[in-house]
């Protein structure tokens, strides 16, 4: 305990002196969203993160999330110092969506709207018409829809197949999941209520359809927390990343947060659903990055932030 309450103490210190603040993501660990709220950073999902980085003045961004979190912030506001604690932190939807193929799948078919989730490279989103989180992506594919769009989406098929029956627009799916999502059992979730049956099932778009089908709100981590807030139920069953629950608790603090079951044949496996990448962003990390950035700081090329700053520039415009 001493030696994490000194390595805050020196990320505190770094911070001020190398004018950086701190972005974290709702899937890091509690101290780390703590360390950021107590530093004038921001803990958000992933729409309010890239639009923090790219109002706040601070010439160095410390993004604690995933790698498309970083580069999202170096394609805002390229004349930043963009650092992660490490860039290794990956996310299953971006590795599932390599350049190359999807580049082909969308020459296949020319004549749709490319819409792709932040949760991708910047080399696809440079290919992308549209960039959307899931906190607007429902109301994104609706207008594009009302003019007649027909969309290619990549690459979560979950995501995207939510949308397409919200929305009823004619989507041609890109076939990827989050490993973390991807991993909630609808089965195992039916026992489950049946043992809490006054408690809200709270589920983020990224689940399985049959999951989905059970939520009483659906929506982004901010979402989720804000749906945490107004629903009247004591209870809450949310099937998401289990780092939600340090916000969604201090947003509630009299109502009882239970996890959703992950794990095949009704058996459930508490405090399982947490993504190995955001994991990665400890204490320890932070304070490295901020002694020495190398390795660690985040390079987008010209040429892509050029082309992909036009589709996320769309979405930071249609979310005000
Ligand atoms: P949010 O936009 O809801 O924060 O989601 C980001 C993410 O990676 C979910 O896994
Ligand atoms: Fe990607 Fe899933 Fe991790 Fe979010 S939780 S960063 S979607 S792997």
């Amino acid at each position: 305990a001493k030696q994490r309450a000194a390595h805050k103490e020196r990320i505190k210190q770094l911070l001020i002196e190398q004018d950086a603040v701190l972005v974290a993501h709702y899937y890091t660990d509690p101290e780390i969203q703590a360390l950021a709220e107590e530093t004038g950073g921001c803990v958000a999902d992933s729409l309010e993160m890239a639009r923090f980085g790219n109002n706040h003045p601070a010439k160095t961004l410390l993004v604690a999330g995933v790698r498309f979190m970083g580069e999202t912030a170096k394609i805002l506001t390229p004349e930043k110092k963009v650092i992660m604690p490490t860039l290794e932190a990956t996310c299953s939807l971006d590795l599932g969506c390599p350049e190359k193929e999807f580049s082909e799948f969308c020459d296949a078919h020319p004549d749709h709207t490319v819409v792709v989730y932040a949760n991708t490279s910047a080399a696809v989103k440079a290919r992308a018409d549209w960039v959307v989180t899931s906190s607007i992506a429902v109301d994104v594919v609706e207008h594009l829809d009302s003019e007649g769009h027909k969309i290619i989406w990549a690459p979560d098929k979950h995501l995207g197949g939510y949308v397409a029956k919200q929305t009823g627009a004619d989507m041609l799916l890109w076939q990827g999941a989050c490993i973390v999502h991807d991993e909630f059992k609808a089965k195992a979730l039916q026992q489950l209520k049946q043992q809490y049956p006054d408690a809200a099932i709270l589920v983020h778009p990224e689940s399985p359809e049959s999951v989905v089908a059970m939520a009483d709100a659906v929506g982004s981590t901010s979402q989720l927390i804000a749906s945490a807030q107004s629903l009247p139920h004591k209870k809450l069953i949310v099937a998401t990343d289990k780092g939600i629950f340090y916000k969604m608790q201090q947003a509630c603090p009299d109502k009882e947060m239970i996890e959703a079951p992950t794990g095949g044949n009704g058996a459930t496996c508490r405090s399982c659903a947490h993504c190995p990448w955001m994991a990665m962003n400890g204490l320890q990390a932070i304070e490295e990055a901020l002694i020495d950035a190398s390795g660690k700081e985040v390079f987008v090329d010209e040429a892509l932030i050029d082309k992909a700053l036009i589709p996320l520039n769309r979405m930071l415009g249609f979310a005000k």
